[in-house]
């Protein structure tokens, strides 16, 4: 494995000539994605600046051109009108001045009339490497040039040096503009921060700190935090990490969320009950964004991460890390959160697959499986005699659903568990799975849970095996992604 220096790690990119020819090998490899968002080169990490504006999805992603290294981060630009097609624009937040001299770390978007705001943290260190940590905004004009603003405000000397991810939140009651920032307290808690003004770009003050009843203390940092409205109740989605929970192996790093009620006058989010909700069963998903849906103010779009943090991936050795999950609609039913694969993402299907006839599982393709009762056997790149493969196995007697990775081949980040189980009180009735080149997203009974993972199947794993009393349909799946390089 590759070690990287600093100054490796932390190199400006001064024009796209350096990173062209790492481009056509990244190209090549077998694991490139067909209809998830990816880096051009380097590594991905969370989403960005998520939103909608005069018909066009913006979304970003954490860029780090070199390798697969977390080292100086970007925000890279992508557009869609559909939410399925993706189109590269390049590099759109460059770590240039004092502010984010090592780094434009994550955060949001607000659509305003003419223009985008984004909203970032500046990742500045001092020569002895402290880090400081500025709320900086830049102003997307015609949701194309980006032009910095000053930054907004700088650290807050009250926290440690841990102060991230701003989600810019404007509440149409007070008039009044919220910067929800993740934090940790000089006693090591994670938290929230909250910034508050009448105006976007400028008047920011520190109006406290969130109080969340029951979770003062969770997790050391809580990053990418969030507070959305969605079907009347309020959502805090954040990632508390260092901490272990239950099923999720020796796992530290999560993202969930609390359902409850939420007081902008007293900066007070009261769950409504004890439980922090994991938003992904799956092995890999973390720093997930929403977008607020402009037609329904009952559901938002919910893009995340398929890769956690300190882990790696079978193609670091290939210099590359990293995909977005595919964007899901997200509604609450039963006091849960629901993820369902958008509707246009039907646009894709093209050939039906006849099980009757084949159990070559096609290397990109939707499956969706109607139970009539009873156990599942489900198994995805099996080996030519069936066995083995990704297992996703429902247990009746048990009522739960678990999906198993150690008999793949490649096998990776070991050490946070291969198989996450899930209860299923009412029983397994439908799956829908997304499989990519690399990554498989299953999404059971229409969205009660979801499971995402990468997955590296190799040459003979490309079978697929099912056992029990099920109906299954098949389809290949087109091309949604282009792997154009595209940085100035
Ligand atoms: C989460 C995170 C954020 C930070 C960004 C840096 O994965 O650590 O807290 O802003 O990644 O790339």
């Amino acid at each position: 494995m590759k070690t990287w220096t600093k100054e490796e790690r932390y190199r400006v990119l001064k024009s796209e000539e350096e990173i062209r020819e790492l481009h056509a090998r990244t190209e090549t490899s077998d694991y490139r994605q067909h209809y998830h968002i990816q880096p051009v080169t380097g590594l991905l990490n969370d989403p960005n600046g998520f939103v909608f504006h005069d018909g066009v999805w913006h979304l970003f992603y954490q860029w780090c051109p070199w390798g697969a290294v977390h080292g100086l981060k970007y925000w890279y630009h992508t557009v869609s009108r559909d939410l399925v097609t993706w189109k590269n624009m390049g590099v759109c937040i460059r770590p240039d001045t004092e502010y984010d001299n090592k780094g434009a770390y994550s955060g949001s978007a607000l659509p305003m009339k003419d223009s985008v705001l984004l909203y970032y943290t500046g990742n500045h260190r001092d020569e002895d490497w402290t880090r400081k940590s500025y709320t900086c905004a830049v102003d997307l004009m015609d949701g194309g040039t980006a032009r910095k603003l000053p930054p907004l405000f700088g650290p807050n000397p009250d926290y440690t040096e841990h102060q991230r991810d701003p989600k810019i939140i404007y509440r149409p009651e007070s008039g009044k503009y919220y910067l929800v920032i993740g934090a940790q307290t000089r006693m090591k808690k994670g938290c929230v921060m909250i910034y508050v003004s009448e105006q976007p770009t400028e008047g920011w003050r520190f109006a406290g700190q969130l109080k969340v009843p029951g979770f003062e203390d969770f997790g050391d940092m809580w990053e990418c935090p969030s507070i959305e409205t969605i079907s009347g109740y309020d959502v805090l989605i954040f990632c508390p990490q260092h901490l272990k929970l239950p099923g999720r192996g020796d796992s530290v790093h999560h993202n969930g969320y609390l359902l409850g009620h939420m007081d902008w006058g007293t900066l007070t989010f009261t769950p409504d009950n004890t439980r922090f909700h994991v938003l992904d069963f799956g092995f890999d998903s973390y720093a997930a964004e929403c977008a607020a849906n402009p037609n329904d103010r009952n559901k938002a779009t919910l893009v995340a991460w398929m890769g956690l943090p300190d882990a790696s991936y079978p193609t670091d050795e290939e210099d590359w890390s990293g995909c977005l999950t595919l964007p899901r609609e997200l509604r609450v039913r039963d006091r849960r959160l629901i993820q369902q694969p958008l509707d246009e993402l039907r646009a894709l299907r093209g050939r039906k697959i006849d099980l009757e006839y084949t159990d070559l599982l096609p290397r990109v393709c939707e499956l969706e499986l109607i139970s009539r009762g009873g156990d599942l056997d489900l198994r995805l790149f099996a080996k030519d005699d069936g066995a083995d493969g990704l297992c996703i196995e429902y247990n009746d007697a048990k009522r739960e659903i678990t999906v198993d990775r150690s008999r793949l081949t490649r096998r990776f980040n070991t050490e946070q568990g291969e198989s996450r189980t899930r209860p299923l009180p009412k029983g397994l009735s439908h799956l829908r799975i997304f499989i990519d080149k690399s990554s498989v997203e299953i999404f059971v009974n229409d969205g009660d849970a979801v499971f995402s993972s990468r997955v590296f199947p190799v040459e003979r794993e490309e079978r697929i095996v099912v056992n029990g009393d099920a109906s299954v349909h098949l389809w290949e799946l087109s091309r949604a992604v282009e792997d154009d390089f595209k940085v100035e």
